[in-house]
């Protein structure tokens, strides 16, 4: 008797342990945001998860702080939590463990607007068309400086993004499409570090941000400043994102040459940050590119719904295609990037209520 006791305590405790362990948390979706200097990745977070819980899906998101090790640990946490899909957008490729184990739990990945590289464990990508940011970008220098009338010379320096980020040549590609016929010409001098393609990762590491940091860009500003640029009075400055934009609005401010708004050289950017409204508004920063988060959001939990219902996938504003990882094409959709300049930027990115009044106040608008 005492033994059939035993046996059925035993069996009992193993239950509950087994049950506790392997407890499913209810997460349907974890959505894994790269880190929060970069104020864009706060807003995707919140639209995705709102996005999901609209759809009837319970969702959590995390924030990476810029350390991919971090990021890990909370993926590795969805896992164990038994989500069924993870949107995810990475600080580099030390992702790639977690990505396999999740594969290995049959979890779906979408690759969220910064392309996983090296990983063949899993088959989505939504993004907005990354060589057109670039475009944009230097699209926008060359009407800023008239170059197509241009009388003498102008004078660019250039910034890429992080060097871990994929995406960051896409935008270089992008921008050096439309601006290399004019330094061909000598219209345009670059002044500084000058990748001829968006392949020369060598020379790109120089013109590079790591990790996005604003703090970096404006350290290298300052560095050319009183450097490679000391005996030019720049006229542009390719900025690839909002946070690089206006560090090296902020260099320049301090230095007697461009201490003033009308000294300013044109400055781009990226991402449609608050702060760089206030700047576009006073004419500190010229453009940016707005990729509004609401769409992207929209997109990816659509994808994730299709996916999840194992439905073909249909995302309305999308372009469909392949990007390769460097181990398999994927499929991707493409959202089309919005050029803002003080002209559009109260229509596009105010009154279309991106922003709330309250966050606008905080501006002075
Ligand atoms: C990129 C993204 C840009 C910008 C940058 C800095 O991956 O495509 O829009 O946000 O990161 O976070």
């Amino acid at each position: 008797m005492k033994k059939v006791l035993v046996t059925y305590l035993i069996l009992l405790l193993a239950g509950v342990a087994l049950f506790t362990g392997c407890q499913k948390s209810g997460i349907d979706i974890g959505i894994a945001m790269p880190e929060t200097h970069v104020a864009r990745w706060v807003t995707d977070g919140a639209k995705l998860k709102e996005n999901a819980e609209a759809l009837g899906y319970t969702a959590e998101v995390t924030f990476g702080d810029a350390d991919q090790t971090k990021q890990n640990k909370q993926i590795q946490d969805f896992i164990t939590k038994g989500v069924k899909l993870i949107v995810v957008a990475s600080i580099n490729t030390g992702i790639n463990t977690v990505l396999a184990d999740a594969k290995k739990e049959g979890i779906e990945i979408i690759s969220y607007d910064r392309l996983l590289m090296d990983s063949g464990d899993f088959n989505y990508y939504m993004t907005f068309n990354l060589e057109k940011v670039g475009t944009l970008q230097g699209q926008a220098i060359i009407d800023a400086l008239d170059l197509d009338n241009a009388t003498e010379t102008k004078y660019i320096t250039l910034f890429g993004g992080s060097p871990t980020d994929n995406n960051a040549y896409f935008f270089y590609k992008g921008a050096l499409d439309v601006l290399r016929p004019y330094i061909d010409k000598g219209i345009l001098q670059v002044v500084g570090p000058f990748p001829k393609t968006h392949t020369d990762k060598e020379t790109f590491q120089q013109i590079a941000t790591p990790g996005w940091r604003a703090e970096e860009a404006k350290k290298r500003m300052e560095n050319l400043l009183t450097g490679d640029a000391k005996d030019y009075v720049l006229d542009a400055v390719l900025a690839p994102n909002d946070p690089v934009g206006r560090a090296i609005v902020e260099a320049c401010m301090n230095d007697a040459k461009y201490d003033s708004i009308a000294k300013l050289p044109v400055v781009t950017g990226q991402d449609g940050e608050l702060a760089t409204v206030q700047y576009i508004l006073e004419g500190k920063q010229y453009m940016t590119v707005f990729k509004d988060s609401r769409e992207l959001a929209k997109a990816t939990i659509q994808l994730a719904d299709a996916i999840l219902k194992k439905k073909t996938p249909n995302i309305p504003g999308t372009v469909k295609t392949t990007f390769n990882t460097n181990v398999k094409d994927v499929t991707t959709y493409l959202l089309d990037p919005v050029l803002v300049t003080k002209d559009n930027v109260k229509k596009i990115i105010i009154d279309s209520g991106y922003y709330t009044p309250e966050e606008l106040k905080t501006i002075g608008q």
